[in-house]
């Protein structure tokens, strides 16, 4: 740790927050130094931070005095308390809860689909939801050069989506069905050991749930396609990492199979799995660790003119949070976008 930034993580104990960590070191981010923050409950443990060991300190309003950027994962409550203090003391703020996503002066940025409006930051920068990022990384290529009207997304999301709790949850509730004995959940409304729940994040009026209605929302705001169609089932299932999705698109005019496997294949960050014949497609387990979105299953919709359906797999602590996080971090310090606070 040298010249660079002065990084700060809030929720460096979490899933996401320890990621930020190994993604910062594995494609060595500028950082002079790094300072983590969590809650009362983990203040006064030691993390390591490559070899440096490092103290977890609790999260209070002078601790972004001297940072330069603040990378949030402690969810929407901390992030709409603290991110505003952080980014008045001139840090630049990468939030990855829902707290100012939505927000018309804060950016939701997805590097490879909307770079450019990290410029018009005003000290925070929305990081999207993790279904919503790799859906947009596959359907932006595609969009460029044949714009979607509509898009139907049914997602099986991995349980360290919720977090290091219900990772504990699956492994535990696991042995204990393998075992023959019963099951009390804790974390989620039922069991999620050999289950499904259509349930992610809490029901709104209109019967989606919030989750579903952020794959709405932020796919517009980041693809600037205000007037797409989107319509989302949102699935939790017992599956330790990764986020797949069955995506059904229907595009202006015809697109075929071939088309959209070429348009796709070229972009960086996205990789194609692709052939039937030898059962090769996206798999949650092969995705684990890595940071590209995987596509396959591609074909064209036998119920749809101008349809096509894919298969895109991701990971969702990875490129659905610390890396898109990092890589925003990337785009703004490339382009003088980031202040360097007080040096
Ligand atoms: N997991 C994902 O795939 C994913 C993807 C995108 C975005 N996110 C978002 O990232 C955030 C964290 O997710 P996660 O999966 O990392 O959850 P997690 O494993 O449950 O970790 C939560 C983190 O937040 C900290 N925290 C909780 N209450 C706090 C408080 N009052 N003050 C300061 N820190 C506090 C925890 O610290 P303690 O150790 O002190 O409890 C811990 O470090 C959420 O907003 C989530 O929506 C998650």
């Amino acid at each position: 740790m040298n010249n660079g930034y002065r990084i700060a993580i809030v929720g460096a104990t979490g899933m996401v927050g320890q990621e930020f960590i190994k993604v910062l070191l594995q494609r060595k981010f500028p950082v002079s130094a790094i300072s983590l923050y969590a809650s009362d409950r983990s203040a006064g443990r030691k993390m390591f931070v490559g070899s440096q060991e490092l103290l977890v300190k609790e999260t209070a309003g002078d601790s972004f005095d001297n940072i330069d950027i603040v990378l949030f994962s402690a969810g929407a409550d901390i992030s709409r308390h603290f991110a505003p203090i952080a980014a008045k003391s001139g840090a630049l703020v990468i939030d990855n809860s829902a707290a100012w996503r939505m927000d018309p002066r804060v950016p939701l940025v997805v590097p490879e689909v909307n770079a450019d409006d990290i410029k018009k930051h005003r000290g925070i920068i929305a990081n999207p939801n993790c279904s919503t990022i790799q859906m947009v990384v596959a359907l932006n290529p595609l969009h460029k050069v044949n714009p979607i009207k509509r898009v139907i997304v049914s997602t099986y999301q991995s349980v360290s989506g919720t977090g290091l709790a219900a990772v504990e949850e699956l492994t535990k509730q696991s042995k204990i069905v393998l075992e023959g004995g019963n099951v009390i959940p804790h974390v989620y409304a039922h069991q999620i050991a050999f289950n499904l729940l259509p349930e992610i994040d809490v029901f709104m009026d209109n019967g989606y749930t919030k989750e579903e209605w952020k794959m709405v929302e932020e796919t517009r705001k980041i693809m600037h396609a205000e007037h797409m169609q989107i319509s989302a089932t949102c699935v939790r299932v017992p599956v330790f990492i990764a986020h797949s999705e069955a995506v059904n698109v229907e595009f202006t005019e015809y697109m075929g199979p071939d088309e959209a496997r070429s348009l796709l294949s070229k972009v960086p960050g996205i990789k194609v799995l692709d052939d039937p014949n030898v059962s090769l497609y996206p798999q949650p387990w092969l995705a684990a660790g890595t940071d590209d979105v995987y596509v396959g299953r591609i074909r064209s919709d036998a119920s749809l003119m101008n349809g096509l359906v894919m298969w895109v797999v991701s990971d969702n602590i990875r490129k659905g949070a610390a890396l898109n996080a990092v890589q925003i971090a990337e785009e703004a310090v490339r382009n003088d976008w980031v202040k360097v606070n007080n040096k």
